[in-house]
C-alpha cells in the first residue's frame, strides 16, 4: 500500500545517531540539512528564513537568539552534548577557525529541501549541493591544518547528521493550492520522486560513514509552521 510505505517513510526513518556511541577520542561530527538542524548559517544570508529574533533562544543558556530555530538548543547541540563535544559552529561563522574546525561543522541552512526548487521563496540559502561543497572547501581548510591523512581519518571517524525533506512538502507540494509540484506528482507519486532524489543525495555525497537521518511526519512539521503564524511570521513556513 502507498499509504503504508509513506508513513513508514516519514513516519519511522529516525535513525538514532546515538548508537554511533562513545569513543576516547573526540569524533567530529558534520551536519547538514534544515531548519531542523540550522544553528545559525541563515544569519549570515540575505534571506528571510532566519531566527534572529525573539522569541528564538529564550531557552538557550545566552537567552538570545543565535539563528537556531529553537526556544533552546537544537538537535545537532544534544547529539555534541551526548558525545561530550562543543556544538557545531555553522560553517558560515568567522569563528570557524584553527582548532574550531577540528570539532567539526554545520552545514546547514533553513528553508532547503531535497529538490533544488523548493525554499526559493526564501531567497538566498544554502542547498544541500551547495552544503556538500562547502564540505569540500573544509577538507581543504581541515587539510591545511593538519595534514590530508589527518584530515581522512578525522573524516573518516565522524559522525554525520542529515535532515531533509519536510520543506519538500511544507515549502513546495503544499505551499500554495494547485503548487505546480501537486500538479506534477500525487503524493504518493511525490513522495517516490523525493526519495529516490534523496537516495541520489546521500549516494554520491555524504562520506560512507555512519549516517544518521531524520525525517518527520507532515503534521509535526505543519503544526510547527502553525507557530510561526501565532508568533506573526506570517510567511514564513519552514522546517
Ligand atoms: C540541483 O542543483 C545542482 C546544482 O546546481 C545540480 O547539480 C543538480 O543536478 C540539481 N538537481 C536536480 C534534480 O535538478
Ligand atoms: C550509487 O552510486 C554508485 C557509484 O556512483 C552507482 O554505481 C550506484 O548505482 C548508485 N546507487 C544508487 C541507488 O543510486
Ligand atoms: C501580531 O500582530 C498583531 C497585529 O499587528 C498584533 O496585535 C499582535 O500583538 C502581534 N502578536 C505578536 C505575538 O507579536
Amino acid at each position: 500500500m502507498h499509504t503504508n510505505t509513506m508513513l513508514a517513510f516519514w513516519v519511522a526513518l529516525v535513525l538514532l545517531v546515538a548508537c554511533a556511541g562513545r569513543q576516547a577520542e573526540a569524533r567530529a561530527f558534520f551536519v547538514f540539512g534544515d531548519s531542523l538542524v540550522d544553528n545559525g548559517n541563515n544569519d549570515y544570508l540575505v534571506t528571510t528564513a532566519r531566527a534572529d529574533s525573539y522569541p528564538y533562544g529564550i531557552d538557550y543558556p545566552t537567552h538570545i537568539p543565535t539563528g537556531r530555530f529553537s526556544n533552546g538548543l537544537n538537535i545537532p547541540d544534544l547529539i555534541s552534548e551526548s558525545i561530550g563535544s562543543e556544538p557545531t559552529l555553522p560553517y558560515l561563522s568567522p569563528h570557524l577557525t584553527g582548532q574550531n574546525l577540528l570539532v567539526g561543522a554545520n552545514f546547514a541552512s533553513a528553508g532547503i529541501g531535497i529538490l533544488n526548487d523548493t525554499g526559493i521563496q526564501f531567497l538566498n540559502i544554502i542547498r544541500i549541493t551547495k552544503q556538500l561543497e562547502y564540505f569540500e572547501q573544509y577538507q581543504t581548510r581541515v587539510s591545511a591544518l593538519i595534514g590530508p591523512d589527518q584530515t581522512q581519518s578525522l573524516v573518516n571517524g565522524a559522525l554525520v547528521l542529515i535532515t531533509l525533506g519536510g520543506n519538500d512538502f511544507v515549502n513546495n507540494y503544499y505551499l500554495v493550492p494547485y503548487s505546480a509540484r501537486s500538479r506534477q506528482y500525487s503524493l504518493p507519486d511525490y513522495v517516490v520522486y523525493l526519495i529516490s532524489e534523496y537516495r541520489k543525495i546521500l549516494n554520491e555525497s555524504i562520506p560512507d560513514k555512519k549516517v544518521g537521518s531524520t525525517s518527520r511526519s507532515i503534521p509535526s512539521c505543519v503544526s510547527k509552521s502553525m507557530n510561526f503564524f501565532t508568533q506573526n511570521h506570517s510567511n514564513s513556513f519552514m522546517c
